[in-house]
């Protein structure tokens, strides 16, 4: 099966244990809502290939994982739009949670989405519940506090932000828990994996950055310029464009040659090629001397 076959059929799945006709209508709607179209699904695509360059030995476990990650993500997304973060109101190209539902309607859509993940892990666990508990310890310490998305929403209320620790746990934390847990879920030690999930999401900001600066609200689906609204530190304003481009593929280069060594590495590497490709903006010309 393709893997974003594999990763709409895992999400569809877990949604479905969120949905009861005893429960609330509206916020039934509003999980599905802010999962599904999805967006690039990009974190369980480098979980599933890092579990295929493992050997995949439990795929079913290795489909669980990929929807627990993209579950976290897309609740950071929700909770990340609402106004007491940065207001935004559109997502993948559609009205943000808080605007198509309710800001009670977000906070609760966040929540769900989160416990849901970690259902999602706990009922996967019956084969191999080593291996799953392995998997919920490492989704809930790149989630959580000190070092996951938690801590980096947190250093935006700090007065001064370290922005190696902000970019680390802001985005790069799901990018490990996506290798971590790519190698649990296949029997893999997940210490291994972490420089690269470390890289790809170093990487990943950087891209942001510069696609927030660079391209238009309607191609990103989602409002643009908010690091300088925000007054953000952000790798364009540091280095400029083209150093955040140069910068970009230092990271990049760095990544590939982080892949440790196992049956489907040569797979992995042209994964994260490829990857890498869609991530990067098209720079105008100016910009390019
Ligand atoms: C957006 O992530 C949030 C950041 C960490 C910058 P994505 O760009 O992966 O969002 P979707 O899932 O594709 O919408
Ligand atoms: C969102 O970061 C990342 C998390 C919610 C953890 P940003 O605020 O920089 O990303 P976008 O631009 O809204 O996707
Ligand atoms: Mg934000
Ligand atoms: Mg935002």
């Amino acid at each position: 099966m393709p893997l974003t076959q594999r990763i709409e059929t895992a999400v569809s799945d877990a949604l479905q244990l969120s949905q009861a006709e005893s429960a609330p209508a509206q916020l039934s709607s509003a999980l599905v809502y802010a999962t599904t179209p999805g967006g690039a699904r990009i974190r369980p695509t480098i979980l599933l290939s890092v579990a295929a360059a493992c050997g995949d030995d439990r795929p079913e476990l290795a489909n669980a994982a990929a929807a627990a990650l993209e579950l976290i993500h897309c609740a950071s997304l929700v909770h990340d739009d609402l106004p007491c973060f940065d207001d935004a109101d559109i997502r993948r190209g559609k009205p943000s949670v808080h605007r198509a539902y309710s800001e009670p309607l977000a906070v609760l859509t966040g929540d769900s989405l989160i416990i849901l993940a970690f259902e999602v892990l706990a009922r996967a666990g019956g084969r191999d519940p080593g291996r799953a508990a392995q998997l919920v310890l490492s989704l809930a310490q790149r989630t959580g506090m000190p070092g996951g998305i938690c801590a980096g929403q947190g250093w935006e209320s700090e007065k001064t932000i370290d922005l190696g620790a902000y970019h680390r746990s802001k985005t790069a934390a799901l990018f490990m828990a996506a290798t971590e847990m790519g190698a649990i879920s296949a029997g893999h030690a997940p210490e291994e994996w972490r420089d690269l999930g470390a890289l790809i999401g170093e990487a990943f900001q950087v891209a942001d950055d510069l696609r927030d600066a660079l391209l238009d609200a309607e191609s990103l689906g989602k409002p643009v310029g908010q690091d300088d609204l925000h007054g953000r530190p952000n790798a364009v304003a540091e280095l400029g464009v083209k150093g955040a481009v140069d910068r970009l593929k230092q990271i990049l280069s760095g990544a590939i040659a982080s892949i440790p060594s196992c049956p489907g590495e040569a797979a992995l590497a042209r994964m994260v090629s490829h990857q890498a490709e869609r991530i990067m903006p098209a720079v105008p010309a100016r910009y390019r001397a």
